[in-house]
């Protein structure tokens, strides 16, 4: 019995139809080819995700490096006694992807032959010394050279011609010595300018010398648009000099040469003291400072500029500040810098995660 060709004519198509048909399955192709694109994409930690939402998660495959031959001391947690390990075996989840893994041979032959410049206070260099253990740790017998030289200091690694500089300079505009004392110019960077010109990735921060005041503040005065001041609001003061920074960055910055970033307060703790894991649920504070940060680079172009979002990721870790274990020893509690390894670790891994996306 023929059934199959009886009831063939049934499913014969109209030509219109078929190829209505053949637009709808070409469609369908299209998008499948849509999906496979996204879900490949979103392996390498995607450009849609905020790489910066997401959750601390134990890794025992942390942390990149043990030791680091050039630590400085004020980081050098396990070297300066602490005995707890846990604080260096969190890795940083985005909750929509997946961050793609800090690799630092991928990173040094990528930026060969270029030169990448932190500028800012301590917690730039505190990201700094992260970023060259990470990548020494990758090649960990290749040469270098570190120099240091006023407020610079600059670690080259001699097989790939790339360096690596750190430019102490925690206001960013200008102090200027006059003979009635010292000016914070807010309104100026000429001083400093140059030396940011001349490179191909560039990452501030500032804030924390903001508040200072008595012996650990380095000027007398305020200047700004030919007026002195005695004192002002401090965090009106840091607003005028980020806009002076984004103005500079507007004018002198070619995107295509040089990527720049500008990395988030970093969050202080009261006590942080005898702290062995990441603190729980998220609270909702928002820090001030970084409010007038995201407020001055809102304003700005995005391709000219990128945030690297640290402040609120950074607030649970409570744990990993050096606390008794820093410079001060058992006579200082440091709560603000960080343990090396542990959180800068993460940020450098932010930072190679954007610049590898672009
Ligand atoms: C991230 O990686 C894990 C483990 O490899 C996998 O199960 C998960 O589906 C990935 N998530 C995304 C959003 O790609
Ligand atoms: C900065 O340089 C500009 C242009 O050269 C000049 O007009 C200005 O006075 C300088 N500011 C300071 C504080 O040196
Ligand atoms: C940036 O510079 C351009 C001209 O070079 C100007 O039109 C624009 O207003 C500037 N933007 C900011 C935020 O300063
Ligand atoms: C800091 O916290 C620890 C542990 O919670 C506590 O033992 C210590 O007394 C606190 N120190 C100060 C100065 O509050």
């Amino acid at each position: 019995m023929n059934y199959k060709s009886h009831h063939t004519p049934i499913i014969f198509l109209t030509p219109a139809f078929s190829q209505s048909m053949a637009t709808l399955w070409n469609s369908a192709l299209w998008v499948l080819c849509l999906l496979v694109l996204c879900l490949a994409a979103d392996g390498y930690g995607e450009s849609t995700c905020d790489l910066y939402k997401g959750n601390w998660v134990r890794d025992d495959s942390y942390p990149h490096y043990r030791s680091c031959p050039f630590l400085e001391k004020a980081f050098d947690c396990q070297g300066n006694g602490r005995p707890d390990h846990d604080y260096m075996k969190y890795r940083w989840q985005p909750g929509d992807c997946n961050m793609t893994r800090f690799n630092g041979r991928d990173f040094l032959t990528r930026f060969k032959g270029k030169k990448v410049l932190f500028v800012g206070d301590s917690l730039s260099l505190n990201q700094w010394q992260s970023l060259t253990c990470m990548l020494y740790n990758s090649v960990p017998r290749t040469k270098y050279t570190l120099f240091r030289s006023g407020g610079l200091s600059t670690f080259t690694f001699k097989e790939y011609n790339l360096q690596l500089s750190f430019d102490r300079n925690p206001f960013i505009v200008d102090i200027v010595r006059t003979d009635a004392g010292r000016a914070l110019v807010l309104d100026s960077v000429n001083g400093s300018r140059q030396l940011w010109e001349d490179n191909d990735v560039l990452i501030f921060d500032s804030w924390h010398w903001w508040l200072h005041t008595g012996r650990k503040q380095p000027w007398d005065f305020i200047q700004m648009g030919g007026l002195t001041m005695r004192d002002m609001d401090r965090l009106s003061a840091y607003e005028i000099a980020l806009k002076t920074w984004a103005e500079w960055a507007n004018s002198s910055i070619d995107p295509a040469k040089t990527k720049v970033f500008f990395q988030g307060v970093s969050p202080d703790h009261a006590n942080c003291s005898a702290q062995r894991e990441p603190l729980r649920g998220v609270d909702h504070y928002r820090d001030p400072a970084e409010e007038v940060l995201e407020k001055v680079i809102g304003s700005m172009d995005k391709m000219l500029v990128r945030l690297l979002n640290v402040n609120e990721m950074s607030r649970a870790r409570k744990d990993g500040h050096p606390s008794l274990y820093g410079l001060g020893g058992h006579r200082g509690m440091d709560c603000t810098h960080w343990c090396l390894a542990g959180v800068p670790d993460t940020w450098n891994e932010l930072l190679y995660a954007t610049l590898i996306r672009e």
